[in-house]
């Protein structure tokens, strides 16, 4: 079969992190992956935002590296981190890892390309392996709260806090392809706004 990959174009990925950025009056955004910054990067609504991105198609305010590399230079902290570079399980794992260590309290990170129906998208120009590390997460990290928006390809938020664990399964396509609404842990953009208007009059 043959795979029709459509580049990402604009969408409701800006609205959600907007939607967040907003709601946390954040002040620092970190993009992983911009690709082309006039679908998403430029129209981020943060004051201070920083880009990072091997093989863009324009400029953007960043830096002209692969993620391993900025992480092994940066001694900044961000608010928003949005993980959207190489989407192998390794990178996508190691973009989280080294995000949370560089995210500031009360921060969120947005991975995308979490959710979709076909398999065949499983390869890492379309949406690769990012679901099998959050599925992972949600077995593994009590420490963090997890939730994924079913648009836009998939938008999952993960934030400090806390996370009732999915049952430790035998992880594979098929499961994911049938279980994924809890083991993704489905939200709506509405709940997730909720509980962070919740959270910010409670820190
Ligand atoms: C799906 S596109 C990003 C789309 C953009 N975030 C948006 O919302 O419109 C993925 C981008 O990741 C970049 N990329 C590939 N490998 C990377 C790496 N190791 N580190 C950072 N970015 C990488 C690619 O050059 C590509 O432009």
């Amino acid at each position: 079969m043959r795979i029709k990959v459509v580049r990402a174009r604009p969408g409701n990925r800006t609205n959600i992190i907007n939607s967040i950025a907003e709601v946390m009056r954040y002040q620092s955004y970190l993009e992983i992956g911009v690709y082309d910054s006039m679908n998403n990067f430029n129209r981020i609504l943060v004051p201070h935002k920083v880009g990072v991105d091997p093989h863009p198609v324009r400029k953007f305010h960043g830096y002209m590296m692969t993620s391993n590399e900025f992480f092994a230079i940066n001694k900044e902290k961000f608010d928003l981190i949005f993980v959207d570079g190489k989407h192998t399980y390794e990178q996508c794992k190691t973009d989280i890892e080294e995000s949370l260590k560089i995210l500031n309290d009360n921060g969120t990170i947005i991975v995308h390309d979490t959710y979709f129906l076909k398999r065949c998208y499983e390869v890492p120009i379309v949406h690769g392996k990012c679901w099998r590390v959050i599925a992972e997460m949600r077995q593994e990290r009590p420490e963090l709260w997890i939730g994924t928006i079913f648009d836009d390809d998939g938008c999952t938020i993960i934030r400090r806090g806390s996370q009732q664990l999915y049952p430790k399964v035998q992880m594979s396509w098929v499961w994911y392809r049938d279980y994924k609404e809890d083991l993704m842990n489905k939200v709506t953009l509405e709940e997730v706004i909720d509980k962070l208007r919740i959270e910010r009059n409670v820190n």
